[in-house]
């Protein structure tokens, strides 16, 4: 199979960052197929070489188990090409025609690894130079938009040139191999799903945890915040994963319209849920790590007034049969405590108890994402203590007990990363993990009252300090339901 991928963006910070080193990972392990273009586009002008060798460069500053050596960087090295390319000038898209047209491929893929105020010009440029053939497929990079109005501009702006199976909406957690597991766990097994209900499931909790600050983005972070960059997106994939019905099967429609579904039930917002089941937060100076570390305030490029969110938590509910009155809690941020992604599925208590049990135990599902790959069942068992009778006896306690599942321990550290996984997908055109336009346009639906109030209200985002688990109002507000972050239980 032979491919020409364009990486327009391709001297920017997400191709050195994360396509180059994942397409590294896929021509290693091999899965990269041999006959293939790879080739950079921007506004610099590059040679071949040079490109190849700033690349090279790029290769130096990434960890020790995923760096090529010399020899393999050579090999890798012949696939990488470079065009330079103004996205706003037609004439160029002409040159990038005669370079593709030098050989025949089974398929073109764009990649637009480029700021989104670009992504509707690219389209109409493409199509201009006749580049929008069938064989072509277009991948288009988070974020799409700001607001619902600005996605549905470039869902139509794309769509007025490809047609939806050549799109691929990128949201790299769906590539994630633990949110692959999520799927395995639910539909691969027989055991779980009788008990995904309502009528044995307490709570579920979502928790995307991040110990890094807005790094170098601080500028592109300041005009975006965490609901637009985190919960719009990640999260609420990752509460579609959990809360979905089975699909009929694995076909990429199937999945994405019970994951529509799933968004389209969510509790619409009103003044009184508003008020009280959303959260956000920004961080201030802290400590991680035992390192002092700056307000966001501080960060360079960050308005020093900024109101930006860095922190968001929520609650709402699915309202299906299937979920109705079960509270799913979200919550992401920076600057938080630790790295830590993770689903917590909290089970009911027993209906009748006959074992004395210390309150508030009762059996949780957890999936790691990340950085732990794995699951922990916490059961109780009868209390291991030699000194008090049983509890068929009438007086020891249950006691807390977890089967522990590490995938990385039992599949080993080379797993296919969440960009090598998408990219091979995106070249043999399997959509499965990719976003449909209406999933997005019903995830932009549902959080736009939150943004609509954050840009109108006076008050400001709750302060919490770097390295905390977020403002204590995070805590309070799922406090109201009686239940507990998973840390704080
Ligand atoms: C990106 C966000 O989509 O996801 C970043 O823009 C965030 O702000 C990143 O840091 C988190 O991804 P991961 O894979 O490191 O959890």
């Amino acid at each position: 199979m032979s491919f020409d991928l364009i990486l327009f963006g391709g001297t920017g910070d997400l191709v050195w960052r994360k396509l180059m080193p994942a397409l590294f990972q896929a021509f290693r392990h091999g899965t990269l197929p041999a006959d293939g273009r790879i080739i950079g586009v921007a506004r610099d002008e590059h040679s071949d070489d040079e490109y190849r060798a700033l690349i090279a460069e790029r290769f130096k500053s990434i960890e020790d188990a995923k760096r090529p050596s010399d020899e393999e960087f050579g090999r890798f090295a012949q696939l990488l090409h470079y065009q330079r390319m103004d996205a706003s000038q037609p004439a160029d898209f002409e040159r990038l025609k005669t370079l593709l047209r030098t050989r025949d491929t089974d398929t073109t893929v764009m990649y637009l690894a480029t700021a989104p105020a670009l992504f509707t010009t690219i389209c109409e440029h493409l199509a201009g130079a006749g580049l929008n053939t069938p064989s072509t497929r277009i991948v288009l990079e988070k974020p799409l938009g700001n607001d619902l109005a600005s996605n549905r501009a470039i869902n139509r702006a794309v769509r007025d040139v490809f047609s939806e199976d050549q799109i691929f909406r990128i949201d790299h957690y769906l590539g994630k191999p633990s949110v692959q597991n999520l799927f395995a766990l639910r539909f691969g097994n027989a055991l779980f799903e009788p008990l995904w209900r309502r009528e044995t499931i307490a709570n579920i909790q979502i928790t995307i945890a991040e110990d890094l600050g807005v790094e170098k983005r601080g500028a592109f972070y300041d005009s975006t915040g965490a609901l637009r960059d985190m919960v719009q997106n990640h999260a609420l994939q990752l509460l579609c994963a959990i809360g979905m019905e089975p699909p009929i099967s694995s076909h990429a429609d199937a999945i994405r319209d019970e994951k529509l579904k799933v968004l389209r039930a969510l509790r619409p917002w009103t003044a009184e849920t508003l008020a009280q089941h959303v959260v956000r937060g920004q961080y201030g100076a802290g400590t991680i790590g035992g390192q002092a570390v700056p307000g966001y305030r501080q960060e360079p490029g960050v308005d020093p007034h900024s109101t930006t969110e860095t922190f968001v938590a929520l609650r709402t509910e699915i309202c299906t049969w299937r979920w109705a009155g079960v509270p799913f809690y979200i919550r992401t941020g920076k600057r938080l405590a630790s790295r830590d992604a993770r689903i917590v599925v909290n089970f009911r208590p027993v209906p009748h108890p006959i074992f004395p049990a210390p309150p508030g135990l009762s059996n949780q599902l957890v999936i790691h994402l990340q950085p732990k790959d794995g699951l922990e069942l916490h059961l109780l068992a009868e209390g291991q203590d030699g000194r008090r009778r049983s509890s068929w006896g009438g007086s020891a306690p249950l006691a807390p007990v977890q089967l522990d599942l590490d995938f990385e321990k039992r599949f080993g550290t080379e797993r296919v990363g969440a960009y090598e996984r998408l990219l091979l997908d995106v070249i043999d055109g399997r959509l499965n993990l990719f976003v449909r336009s209406d999933e997005q346009e019903a995830a932009w639906h549902w959080v736009e009252p939150v943004l609509d109030l954050w840009r109108t209200t006076s008050q400001a985002p709750r302060a919490y300090a770097a390295g905390t688990w977020g403002p204590s109002s995070a805590s309070a507000m799922i406090a109201r339901d009686s239940h507990c972050w998973s840390e704080e239980c």
